[in-house]
């Protein structure tokens, strides 16, 4: 095989009509061949596109013949030249449309056997299978597109923050663990068995002893690892925008990441963002929303219903079991008003239905408004006067649709949530640009159904200044903290927060979350003592990128913006990640198995999960 001393002059996708008459050289894969009786044509695809090769019609017809044996995914380097093609040939589709490349010497550089699926645009086929043969799924241009979108998203990122003066830091894998609220990836030493690494759910830490070591403004691109129950937006290695700046209020937080998504959107899209970005406090979008990240394209409300004690609300006035029942234990009973949604059918008000459903709660309760009154299954406990000041309440019109929920409340926001979603798509109200929002003003801490407090966000967030006292006596609801998350079109894109600096407030956030001070020091001792030598006041944000770049690209899931991601389930269809190890790697590491549950990864329900939509 002969080999040129560089393996080409052009990129296939490269050449225009200004090129005619060129001698060319190019490497690629064959894209398909089309054998038009006497001539034959075949397509060479690179990264850059597609042009047409052809042999001369005056050559003694041994490329001809060499053209006419290629078949799909050969990878073949040709010598040739450009030539114009005639007028009636050309192609106004495709960028290379009006040359072809005339070839007079062809190499086979490496053949291919016949493909589990074309390499096109379009692909009608599992994506389990997709994701098996990745490699092959990554030549299909709508896929490479992403990367060469990403790359260019990255880049605007880096501009963006080394403009500002930040200094971009790659900080460790192989750690401890950092709480983020996920299970931690674990990594068995070699030199000291039974000791382990954490793989890091975030560089939470590290960022910190960053800023304790005067770097003044980090960044990084960088990779986290949870391991926890995956969902459509979820993936269990995924790569965060990860910053931190000393001696800076949230304004300033705030501030330099919408400078990053306002570059990202030019760069981008050549779109401009207003700024500065909506804020919303915390406890306004739960009472409006029923969310901690609304989609304000969705203009839909929530209404309470219940009242207070004080003052009771219309709920308690109809005499409906249900509303009484959950009242008495002081649960939610709120409502949304779907204006113009007495035109939906019974299936799509079901489908509300079940999406309240789905989402925990035991059903939704809902009325129309018609010309005549109320109908529906809520309609007979609206009688005069207290149904009318509940549909009063509720802002009911004639042909609308109201839709009540009652229950514990935090069933209840899960599923006021789905139904707002639900509802809003069924009216087609969902529309619009999109809509950047802050939410601020997060709670400290958050109780579980089992009635233990955790950090909402994590356990270095400081609290607000005037709540510390409130902090120190033990007390946790109500305590506000120095927190704030970005949510795009009712996606959490990312959360940061002003980081306490000070070692006893630190420890008194461990003990609030039940960590005593010895098991704190076991932890986190090298924070708490990076915090004895002069830490500077600091905070810092986080994007996620995958889940951004999914938005922004207009990709249809998380999954299509990474090379190689993982499936529902954890795994990866292309290396059979996880996979057992050998006995003796698990020896060397002074480890050995007891019984192992079934895998999960070879069961049926894995490629059905795994093209879930997002
Ligand atoms: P947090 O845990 O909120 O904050 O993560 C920040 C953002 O990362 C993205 N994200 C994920 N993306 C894909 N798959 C996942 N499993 C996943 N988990 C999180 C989300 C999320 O908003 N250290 C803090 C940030 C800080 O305080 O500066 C942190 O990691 O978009």
């Amino acid at each position: 095989m002969s080999r040129s001393a560089s393996w080409r002059t052009h990129a296939c996708g490269e050449l225009r009509g200004g090129d005619a008459g060129a001698e060319v050289v190019l490497c690629g894969w064959v894209a398909n061949r089309r054998d038009h009786g006497a001539v034959a044509f075949v397509d060479l695809r690179d990264r850059r596109g597609l042009i047409q090769l052809v042999a001369d019609e005056d050559a003694s017809g041994g490329i001809d013949q060499a053209l006419r044996k290629l078949h799909p995914e050969y990878v073949i380097q040709v010598y040739g030249r450009v030539r114009l093609r005639d007028e009636a040939n050309r192609n106004p589709e495709r960028p290379t449309g009006d040359v072809e490349v005339v070839v007079d010497k062809l190499v086979t550089l490496s053949r291919a056997e016949r493909l589990p699926f074309e390499i096109q645009d379009e692909l009608d086929v599992p994506e389990i299978l997709r994701l098996e043969y990745r490699y092959l799924d990554l030549r299909r241009p709508p896929v490479r597109r992403m990367f060469e979108l990403r790359t260019q998203a990255n880049h605007s990122i880096r501009s963006t923050l080394i403009e500002n003066d930040f200094l971009e830091i790659e900080t460790p894998l192989l750690t401890r663990s950092t709480p983020e609220g996920a299970r931690d990836y674990l990594v068995p030493s070699r030199s000291r068995p039974g000791s382990w690494y954490a793989l890091p759910q975030s560089p939470q830490v590290f960022k910190q002893l960053c800023m304790v070591g005067g770097l003044d403004k980090y960044f990084q691109i960088a990779r986290c690892l949870r391991d926890e129950d995956l969902r459509a937006d979820r993936q269990p290695e995924f790569t965060q925008l990860d910053m931190e700046m000393s001696f800076v209020e949230e304004d300033e937080v705030l501030q330099l990441v919408e400078r990053v998504m306002v570059a990202l959107y030019s760069d981008l899209r050549g779109e401009e963002l207003p700024t500065p970005f909506e804020r919303l406090p915390h406890a306004e979008a739960i009472a409006r929303y029923a969310s901690d990240k609304p989609d304000l394209r969705n203009p839909l409300e929530v209404v309470d219903l219940a009242g207070s004690p004080e003052q009771p609300g219309p709920a308690g006035q109809l005499g409906f079991g249900v509303f009484d029942t959950v009242l008495a234990k002081g649960g939610w009973v709120r409502g949304i008003r779907l204006p113009g949604g007495a035109e939906l059918s019974r299936k799509q008000i079901d489908s509300i239905e079940q999406a309240a459903k789905d989402a925990g709660a035991g059903g939704a309760a809902w009325c129309k408004i018609g010309a005549d009154g109320p109908t529906g299954p809520l309609s007979r406990f609206l009688k005069e006067p207290s149904g009318a000041a509940f549909i009063e309440a509720l802002g009911g019109q004639v042909g609308d649709l109201l839709v009540t929920l009652a229950d514990a409340p935090r069933r209840a926001l899960v599923a006021l949530d789905a139904v707002r979603r639900r509802a809003g798509e069924l009216l087609d109200l969902v529309q619009g640009p999109d809509r950047l929002l802050w939410i601020t003003e997060f709670p400290l801490f958050e109780e579980f159904d089992d009635g233990v407090w955790a950090p909402a966000h994590h356990p270095f967030t400081a609290p607000v200044s005037a709540d510390i006292p409130l902090l120190q006596k033990g007390v946790k609801e109500g305590v506000r903290s120095r927190a704030y998350d970005l949510v795009l079109n009712g996606v959490e894109l990312g959360s940061g927060s002003i980081r306490i600096h000070d070692r006893e407030l630190q420890q008194s956030v461990f003990s609030a979350i039940g960590l005593d001070p010895a098991e704190a020091q076991r932890r986190f001792h090298h924070l708490l003592e990076a915090f004895r030598f002069g830490a500077p006041p600091h905070g810092g944000f986080a994007i996620g990128l995958d889940r951004l770049y999914c938005l922004l690209f207009g990709a249809d899931s998380i999954r299509d913006v990474i090379a190689f991601p993982k499936t529902a389930t954890g795994s990866c269809p292309l290396t059979e990640a996880p996979a057992p190890v050998d006995e003796e790697q698990l020896q060397e590491l002074g480890l050995a198995l007891s019984a192992l549950p079934s895998d999960p990864s070879t069961s049926q329900a894995e490629a059905g999960t795994a093209s879930q939509p997002s």
